[in-house]
């Protein structure tokens, strides 16, 4: 291969066939690059030949001349040492002289140039995707995707888990996002969904005695992309018989060391953070470790302490909380500065910021009206600010909403302060645990699942659950790392009946239940293994692992954030023929 070649090699003769990555004429000598999969040797011809007539050098010579970017070749020649090595190439110390040359396809001139450090909007390279994968960065991301799939595999096969496929086109079953849906041609007026997850069949499984499952299985959501998100993605999907928490841990956290180990990373040991500790520590359920900047509670000590309205509304409220969090070197920050970590607040859900600035000549506060200054001076011995840093305050009459606004101003504030630089390949993983079973919809005041229905209970939080529903915990954990929700998964109900009031819990009839579970409610009657599981994201893992923080540069044809892939159309229209075959559209 091109990029192989090694002074080891010099001396023999051998072929390259790939494209040609730069082509220039010296004045009677040929140099070109070729390329391939493996990277890029430079190739030279002899001097074009003094003597009369059509020598075999000259007509290859004028063959060579016609090489432009891209053109498809099988070069010949011996490897020779390079009289001016070029130390970075990993084959600059040698080059190959052409012997024989063979244009295998020509190519227009491509929308962009191929190199690594293209300029070209992202729209014409997704067009173009198939120049655009020539590079060698992403050409590098397939690579350690498959490299990272090829671990998992070995990984669960050396553990006895089988890989089983699961259907594509299936009933719809909630995750929390929208199906996708497809017609069926012979059963007008129904769809099948494709699968946001393999969650049924995999529990299904379990119950079918095949008490080791793993799948790398292709989900499908129709909800808003980031870049994180993708509508079509890759879990790793695994479920145990028989397990408790700490088995799935085990493996998981087990599978993520060896995929960080085969492709030559280091992945420290998981921590392990409640909900409620990583909510308000980090205000995130998936926080970043890689930095501190800890969220500081200041409910109880502000209490009784002021009459400022911002702070005694919350207080009334049994769920409000009072939070700060120091940006150090803050207090040199401008007016302007302030004003958008302010704003960036209120996206959040704040009303207001308010902000203490420490400096030498005492505490300067956008509330300094309202809190009496050995007030001023408590918060800044709780929040442990020094002289020189900021105190951002935020006061929510909910928890989850003060914790999160605190979150997103401590990620900001990590930004501004760069503490994220030279980063990229240390990773901070870590278990979140002990999650809410039940959410409360902000709006409307109704539960929904925090995780997915199937999920069970903390037993001991079940029994009391007649007293309020937002105290049930469920078996349910998540990893994380650097920020990234990389996994999610749970002990799950095996039991018919808890099944049936976890379903009305969340507000499904009787008749609802039947129509869209009939078949799991009906399997777990049928000696129903205890069993739980999780899946990963494998397109998160495979950012986390290249380091880049587009999930589009990890797979080779994904979508645009509007959900189209430029190369080749989709979605496209369809002809009517089509749809009236469907029951689409009425058939004249
Ligand atoms: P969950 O919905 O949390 O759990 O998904 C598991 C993991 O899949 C990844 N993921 C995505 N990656 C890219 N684009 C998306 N749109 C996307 N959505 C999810 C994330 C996430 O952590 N059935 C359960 C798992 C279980 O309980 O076993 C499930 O799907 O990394």
């Amino acid at each position: 291969m091109a990029g192989e070649l090694r002074p080891e090699n010099i001396g023999e003769t051998v072929i390259l066939n790939g494209w040609v990555a730069s082509a220039r004429d010296l004045g009677g000598v040929l140099f070109f690059d070729v390329r391939d999969r493996s990277g890029k040797c430079q190739c030279v011809t002899q001097p074009f030949g003094e003597g009369e007539g059509i020598t075999p050098l000259n007509s290859l010579y004028e063959e060579g001349r016609k090489l432009r970017s891209e053109f498809v070749v099988a070069v010949g020649g011996l490897v020779r040492q390079r009289s001016n090595p070029n130390p970075k190439m990993p084959t600059g110390e040698i080059e190959l002289l052409v012997d024989s040359l063979e244009i295998l396809n020509e190519s227009e001139v491509p929308p962009f140039e191929v190199k690594e450090d293209t300029t070209a909007n992202e729209d014409l390279r997704l067009k173009y995707r198939y120049l655009d994968l020539r590079r060698p960065s992403l050409q590098e991301k397939i690579v350690k995707r498959h490299k990272i799939t090829k671990s998992i595999r070995d990984y669960f096969d050396e553990r006895g888990f089988l890989e089983i496929e699961t259907p594509i086109l299936m009933k719809a079953t909630p995750e929390g996002a929208r199906d996708f849906l497809v017609p069926s041609r012979l059963h007008p007026g129904s769809f099948y969904a494709l699968p946001q997850s393999p969650q049924l069949y995999k529990q299904v499984l379990m119950i079918a005695g095949f008490d080791r499952y793993f799948q790398i299985a292709r989900c499908f959501r129709d909800e808003d992309l980031r870049a994180d998100r993708q509508p079509e993605f890759t879990q790793l999907d695994v479920e145990m018989s028989f397990p408790n928490e700490a088995l799935i841990m085990d493996v998981m956290e087990g599978c993520l060391a060896r995929v960080w180990s085969d492709i030559g990373l280091t992945l420290p040991p998981f921590l392990q953070l409640s909900y409620h500790e990583a909510m308000s520590r980090y205000g995130s359920d998936k926080p970043d470790l890689r930095y501190g900047l800890e969220i500081q509670t200041l409910t109880e000590m502000v209490r009784g302490k002021t009459e400022f309205k911002v702070f005694t509304d919350v207080l009334e409220k049994r769920q409000g909380m009072i939070g700060s969090v120091v940006a150090p070197g803050g207090a040199a920050w401008s007016r302007k500065q302030l004003d958008t970590l302010t704003e960036l607040a209120k996206v959040y859900g704040a009303g207001g910021l308010i902000w203490i600035k420490v400096t030498p000549e005492g505490n300067e506060s956008s509330a300094k009206k309202f809190l009496p200054e050995d007030l001023l001076s408590d918060i800044r011995a709780v929040s442990g600010a020094e002289i020189g840093d900021l105190i951002l305050i935020v006061s929510h009459a909910k928890w989850e909403r003060a914790c999160t606004i605190l979150g997103a101003l401590r990620s900001e504030l990590a930004d501004r302060l760069g503490l994220l630089e030279g980063k990229r390949f240390e990773f901070a993983p870590a278990w979140i645990t002990n999650f809410p079973m039940f959410e409360e919809d902000e709006d409307t005041g109704t539960f929904t699942f925090k995780h997915h229905p199937f999920t069970a209970p903390d037993p001991h939080d079940w029994k009391r659950r007649a007293e309020g529903l937002e105290h049930v915990r469920a078996r349910a954990y998540d990893i994380v790392v650097n920020g990234y929700e990389l996994g999610s998964g749970s002990i799950r109900i095996h039991d018919r009946r808890m099944q049936e009031e976890v379903f009305s819990l969340l507000g499904m009839s009787h008749e609802q239940q039947i129509e869209k579970f009939s078949f799991i409610l009906e399997a777990f009657q049928y000696g129903a293994p205890p069993h739980g599981g999780m899946a990963l994201g494998i397109d998160r893992i495979v950012m986390l692992a290249t380091g880049t923080e587009n999930i589009r540069d990890v797979i080779a044809f994904p979508k645009t954030t509007s959900m189209q892939s430029l190369m080749d159309g989709a979605p496209s229209i369809v002809e009517a023929r089509q749809l009236k075959e469907l029951h689409i559209m009425e058939a004249e």
